[in-house]
């Protein structure tokens, strides 16, 4: 199977980043990481990226007079990496409907909570705050809405009493780091389809016997 390119945005630690980057050292995901792209550049991801011979794009919000030029930027990076997947990966901005648009289908987002519960900023600190017993994380593709695409993969893990906002937020990364490799390695063997608001996940390929 021919290999697919993937790019990442990320705009702080990269930790989700580095479990792409680590599952495809491992040979998890059928793909080649073609560039990071950061709105930050002081995001610790760029050390990630730097350690793992992967192009740095930096777009740096700061420099732009509004977000529309900023979207322009990122938007030409974007098409100029012409990646089949681009994730977004703690990138903390929310993208305008041009380039969801343009990207249709190739976006995919982590969000750490089981959507559609707690959508937005400080989902681990909203799940406490409503006392929900169970959270996780989702990964899904990018929509006009805010954390509301097609779910493609999601995983719980359980809010235990004395937890806090950090406590929970640490036992939902370790799940995170293994639900976006896996929804990325699905994307990359062609194996998601989406309909309508589901995401059908293909069977994989069985490989014929006398081969
Ligand atoms: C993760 O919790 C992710 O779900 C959220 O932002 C955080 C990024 O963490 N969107 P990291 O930068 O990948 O370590």
């Amino acid at each position: 199977m021919p290999q697919k390119r993937i790019a990442v945005l990320a705009s702080g630690r990269g930790s989700n980043f580095q479990a792409i980057i680590d599952a495809i050292a491992r040979n998890e995901i059928p793909a080649t990481c073609c560039g990071l792209i950061t709105d930050n550049p002081d995001a610790y991801a760029i050390e990630r990226a730097d350690k793992g011979g992967i192009s740095v794009y930096i777009v740096n919000y700061a420099e732009y007079s509004s977000k529309e030029a900023y979207e322009k930027a990122l938007s030409s990076v974007m098409k100029e990496l012409s990646a089949d997947l681009f994730i977004l990966a703690g990138y903390m901005r929310i993208l305008g409907g041009g380039i969801v648009k343009d990207f249709h289908g190739r976006l995919m987002n982590i969000h750490p909570a089981l959507l559609p519960g707690f959508p937005g900023l400080h989902a681990q600190r909203q799940a406490i705050g409503y006392g929900v017993k169970i959270s996780g994380c989702t990964v899904h593709f990018v929509d006009e809405g805010m954390d509301s695409g097609p779910v493609i993969v999601q995983a719980c893990v359980r809010v235990e009493e004395e937890d806090d906002e950090e406590t929970l937020s640490a036992r939902i990364l370790e799940m995170e780091h293994r639900c976006l490799p896996e929804a990325i390695r699905l994307f990359c063997e062609d194996r998601l389809m989406i309909d309508g608001k589901r995401v059908r996940i293909l069977p994989g390929s069985v490989v014929s016997p006398e081969l």
